[in-house]
């Protein structure tokens, strides 16, 4: 196990469900933190509850639909923190609807929060990432990465594209010794479940913490085992379908 105290982490989405959690776990590790949301106000909770633990935390909060605010975000990590070990791409939007109902605005959308601004951040933060012994990008895909739901095709458009990107840079920045992950759960219980999975036993729902657990393990086991993707199901799913 390595320890993490004094690294910096860019979470993106930290301002509630998965990233407020993963927020939480790394700042008790004692990671530096700089937390992005769509806006200032959504992220000052997260900001106060984490400072009251002791950590150091910047807001970023930027809207990522915007092409420019990744290269902002980076400049700003930066100029404040002097670089970036941990980058978590965790940010997504969801719009439950069958494709031929879905408009071009709403496609654009899935696609530039959930599968551009990770592109862009990644590609903006691998200079530093190169300088750091703990360089991790950890990329929060989803169950529909890899297989396809009804009234979910934009989202799983993008979250395909999103698995595209983490395969072919995983191995394009192998040899700089930057370990890119793919987490791709199914069933968290956070405002984006209730919207697109309201039909779910809200009892049988995992938990965000459980998925930052798994984050914690991944960054403070970095040994000569790699895992490129976790896939995470409910426990109530048949295993393996
Ligand atoms: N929940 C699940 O069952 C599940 C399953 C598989 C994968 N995932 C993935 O897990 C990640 C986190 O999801 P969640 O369930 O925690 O969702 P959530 O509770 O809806 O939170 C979404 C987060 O993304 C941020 N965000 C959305 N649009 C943004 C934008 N344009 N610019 C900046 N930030 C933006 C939100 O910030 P604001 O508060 O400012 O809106 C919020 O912090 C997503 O990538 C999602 O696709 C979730």
């Amino acid at each position: 196990m390595i320890s993490l105290e004094g690294k910096v982490a860019l979470i993106t989405g930290a301002s509630r469900g998965i990233g407020k959690a993963i927020a939480t776990d790394l700042a008790k590790a004692g990671i530096r933190l700089a937390l992005n949301s769509s806006t200032e106000k959504s992220i000052e909770e997260t900001r106060r509850e984490l400072v009251k633990l002791g950590a150091e935390i910047l807001s970023c909060p930027g809207d990522l639909a915007d092409s420019g605010t990744p290269e902002v975000l980076i400049d700003r990590v930066v100029g404040h923190f002097g670089g970036i070990d941990i980058l978590i791409n965790n940010a997504g939007v969801a719009i439950p609807k069958p494709i031929v109902e879905t408009s071009i605005e709403e496609w654009d959308l899935h696609m530039a929060v959930n599968a551009r601004a990770p592109f862009l951040l990644s590609r903006g933060a691998i200079p530093y990432l190169k300088k750091s012994d703990a360089a991790t990008i950890i990329n929060i895909s989803s169950v529909v990465g890899y297989k396809g739901y009804i009234n979910q095709g934009a989202y799983t458009a993008s979250k395909h594209a999103l698995m595209g990107i983490t395969k072919v840079l995983a191995q394009e920045v192998h040899q700089d010794d930057i370990r890119v992950y793919t987490i791709a759960p199914g069933g968290v219980f956070t405002d984006m479940v209730s919207k697109m999975r309201p039909d779910l036993d809200t009892s049988e729902l995992i938990k965000p913490k459980e998925i930052s657990d798994i984050i914690m393990f991944i960054l403070t086991h970095r040994g000569n085992a790699m895992i490129d993707q976790i896939n995470v199901h409910r426990f109530s799913n048949t295993p393996w379908i």
